[in-house]
């Protein structure tokens, strides 16, 4: 995608990876719309970046899903990309009697249903405009699963398969299809010691890696920052074993 000039969609902008992707993305000459739940909270973050738009959404709601891309197509009929980024992470302990699936349940539906629906909303208008981008923000934990969260890393892998698939089934129109695979980052995904834990990649950091493979290359299909190479590309490295293990601990 091209990093300037673009009228960008940024689901869970109002902080940490969504925030970051929107300030460094309004400041390189865009116009950035961000939604969440939280309105104060993206107020805040409009605020602090004079002419980004702020607008509620639950991207866990079908219905309000369809009402948002209905409106914001005919309020902003420029808008040519859409970045993904809304997301939720729960621990879920399978050990336990009985196990809770409503964090299933509510993760799949913000994880991979939220993604799925608000990108086929758009795409019918994001297919009429001169260069279109959806870009899906991922995990690298859809590579190489984190035990503790089983339905976070199967949404995650199962976006990166929709991502491939969507990617071919589009390939000879004007949208360009991207995943955005994060290492672990400081942000407050799973609370607030994640945003200071320093075995996370600073969030400023990341997202300046992200900007610079963003415009060395323009076609990027998967943007892949150093750190999230181990997990990326375990199969791959063939040590896919070891890399499950690092990361959640050797079996008894
Ligand atoms: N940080 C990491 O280590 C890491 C690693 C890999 C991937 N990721 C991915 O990066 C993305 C951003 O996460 P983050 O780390 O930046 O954490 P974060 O600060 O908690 O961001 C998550 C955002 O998603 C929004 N959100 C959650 N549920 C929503 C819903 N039902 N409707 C609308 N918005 C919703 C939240 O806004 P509201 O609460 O206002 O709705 C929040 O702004 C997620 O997809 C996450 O899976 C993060």
């Amino acid at each position: 995608m091209q990093i300037t000039g673009n009228t960008i969609i940024i689901t869970g902008g109002g902080s940490g990876i969504g925030r970051g992707l929107a300030e460094r993305f309004h400041a390189a000459g865009n116009q950035v719309i961000i939604t969440g739940r939280n309105k104060s909270k993206l107020d805040a973050v409009a605020a602090a970046n004079p002419g980004m738009v702020a607008i509620s959404l639950d991207i866990a709601d079908g219905a309000a899903i369809k009402a948002f891309a209905a409106k914001v197509v005919s309020d902003y009929p420029a808008l040519n990309a859409v970045i993904n980024n809304a997301g939720m992470m729960l621990a879920e302990p399978m050990t336990a009697d009985p196990v809770d699936t409503k964090i299933a349940d509510d993760t799949v539906i913000t994880n991979m249903l939220g993604t799925m629906r608000l990108s086929s909303a758009l795409l019918p208008h994001l297919q009429k405009q001169a260069q279109a981008t959806i870009m899906t923000v991922t995990s690298g934990l859809a590579f190489v699963p984190l035990a503790m969260t089983p339905a976070y890393s199967a949404t995650k892998a199962g976006m990166h398969s929709w991502s491939m698939a969507t990617r071919h089934q589009l390939r000879d129109t004007n949208v360009q299809v991207i995943e955005l695979a994060p290492p672990y980052v400081q942000t407050e995904l799973m609370g607030p010691d994640q945003a200071k834990d320093p075995n996370a990649m600073p969030l400023a950091e990341f997202i300046d890696e992200v900007m610079a493979i963003l415009t060395d290359n323009p076609d990027v299909e998967e943007v892949i920052v150093e750190r999230c190479k181990p997990l990326r590309f375990a199969i791959e490295n063939g040590n896919f074993d070891q890399v499950m293990a690092g990361l959640n601990g050797a079996h008894h």
